[in-house]
C-alpha cells in the first residue's frame, strides 16, 4: 500500500539533510532523494565559515546551486544555520575579541544580507543553533554570548525577520529531548524572546538520539515544547546505538555489528518516533522532519565521532533497512 517513497505518504514536509557535492556526484543518490524528500536541508555549506571563510568574501555559489536543486524538484529549502558557534569562522572570533563593537554590526550585516539574498526562497532558518550547553540550562560560552551577551539571540532574529518577514524562524539545539534542564531552559528562553516581541515561530529538536533514549522521555518534551503552540521541527534525526561524547571526538564502540534484530529495533524506534510527532504535535504545528543523511555511507556520524554505527534509514549500498519501513509505517 504504502509506495512511492516517503514524502507520497507524509501529511508534513519530509527532509534530508545532506552534503551536497555527494548528493552533486551521485545520480543514484538523486533519485532516493528526489522520491523521498519534499524538504532539503544543507549539512554544511550555509553555514558561516563556508559562506564567509575570509572578511568581505562571501561564497553564494554553493548555496545557488542548492537552492537550484531545490526548485527544480519541487522542495522546500531550509537555511541551516545563521549563528552557530561551531561554524563561526576563525577571523570572525579573532576580529571579535581586538575589537568587541564590532561584532553586533557584523552579525547584522551579515544576517542582513545573506537573509535578504534569498528572501523568499529559503522558506526558514535555524537562525541560533545550540546557545546552551551540551547538557544542563547554562548558556554556552560562545564569542557571541560573551562578546554581546544573551541579547544576541534576539538580535539575531530580528536582523532575520526584517531581511525575511515570510521567513519561519526557529532556535534549534539537541538533547532536549532528554535533558528537561536543558529543554526548561530553551523554552524559557523563547518565553522571554516572545515576551519582548522578538520573532521567533519555531523550536528545533535536532533529535539525533540514541536507542536507549526512551520514547516516554521524548513524549513528554514533545508535548511540552508543543504546549507552546511554536512549529516543530525535528529538524536532525538519527538515532545510533553506541555512545558518544556529545560534541567531542570518539565514542564508546559498544556494538560492532548490525544484527538482525538491532535493525528491528532501531525501525521500531524510528516509527515510534514518526507516531510521536504526529500525535504530539498539533497539526498546524508540523513544520515537519527532517532527517540527517539519509544513508548509512553517508552520515556524519562515524567521522565526527570515531565510531562505526548505522544511524540513518538507508544501509551502505542505498538499500531502504527496516528504520525506512518503519518510518514508512509511522506516516
Ligand atoms: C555536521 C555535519 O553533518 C558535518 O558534515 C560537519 O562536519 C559538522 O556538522 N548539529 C548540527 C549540524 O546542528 O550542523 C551538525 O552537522 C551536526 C550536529
Amino acid at each position: 500500500q504504502k509506495e512511492n517513497g516517503l514524502k507520497a505518504n507524509a501529511e508534513f514536509p519530509i527532509g534530508t539533510a545532506i552534503k551536497i557535492e555527494t548528493l552533486n556526484a551521485d545520480f543514484e543518490l538523486q533519485d532516493l532523494q528526489k522520491s523521498n524528500f519534499n524538504s532539503i536541508t544543507s549539512a554544511s555549506d550555509m553555514k558561516m565559515n563556508r559562506i564567509i571563510e575570509s572578511e568581505g568574501v562571501y561564497n553564494w555559489s554553493r548555496i545557488d546551486g542548492i537552492l537550484n536543486y531545490a526548485q527544480n524538484n519541487n522542495q522546500r529549502l531550509f537555511g541551516h544555520n545563521l549563528i552557530w558557534h561551531s561554524s563561526t569562522p576563525k577571523w570572525v572570533e579573532e576580529k571579535a575579541l581586538k575589537d568587541t563593537l564590532w561584532l553586533a554590526g557584523f552579525m547584522k550585516d551579515y544576517i542582513t544580507t545573506y537573509v535578504g539574498r534569498y528572501k523568499g526562497k529559503v522558506a526558514g532558518w535555524d537562525v541560533v543553533n545550540e546557545a546552551f550547553e551540551s547538557a544542563g540550562g547554562a548558556m554556552r560560552e560562545t564569542i557571541w554570548y560573551s562578546v554581546m551577551g544573551k541579547d544576541y539571540i534576539a538580535k539575531a532574529f530580528t536582523y532575520a525577520h526584517e531581511a525575511d518577514p515570510n521567513a519561519v524562524l526557529f532556535y534549534n539545539d539537541f538533547n532536549i529531548e532528554r535533558d528537561t534542564l536543558k529543554l526548561n531552559a530553551t523554552l524559557k528562553l523563547i518565553e522571554d524572546l516572545r515576551e519582548k516581541n522578538i520573532p521567533i515561530h519555531g523550536l528545533g529538536f535536532q533529535m539525533h538520539i540514541r536507542m536507549d533514549i526512551p520514547d516516554e522521555v521524548i513524549a513528554n518534551a514533545l508535548k511540552k515544547a508543543a504546549d507552546t503552540g511554536l512549529k516543530i521541527h525535528l529538524s536532525e534525526v538519527d538515532i545510533i546505538f553506541n555512545t558518544h561524547n556529545d560534541t567531542q571526538y570518539g565514542g564508546e564502540q559498544i556494538y560492532t555489528e548490525l544484527t538482525d534484530d538491532m535493525k528491528k529495533a532501531q525501525a521500531e524506534k524510528y516509527k515510534n518516533l514518526v507516531i510521536m510527532y504526529r500525535s504530539i504535535v498539533p497539526k498546524a504545528q508540523q513544520y515537519g522532519i527532517t532527517f540527517w543523511d539519509f544513508t548509512d555511507r553517508d552520515s556524519w556520524i562515524d567521522g565526527f565521532f570515531s565510531i562505526t554505527d548505522w544511524p540513518t534509514i538507508y544501509d551502505d549500498n542505498l538499500q531502504p533497512k527496516p528504520a525506512y519501513f518503519g518510518v514508512l509505517e509511522g506516516l
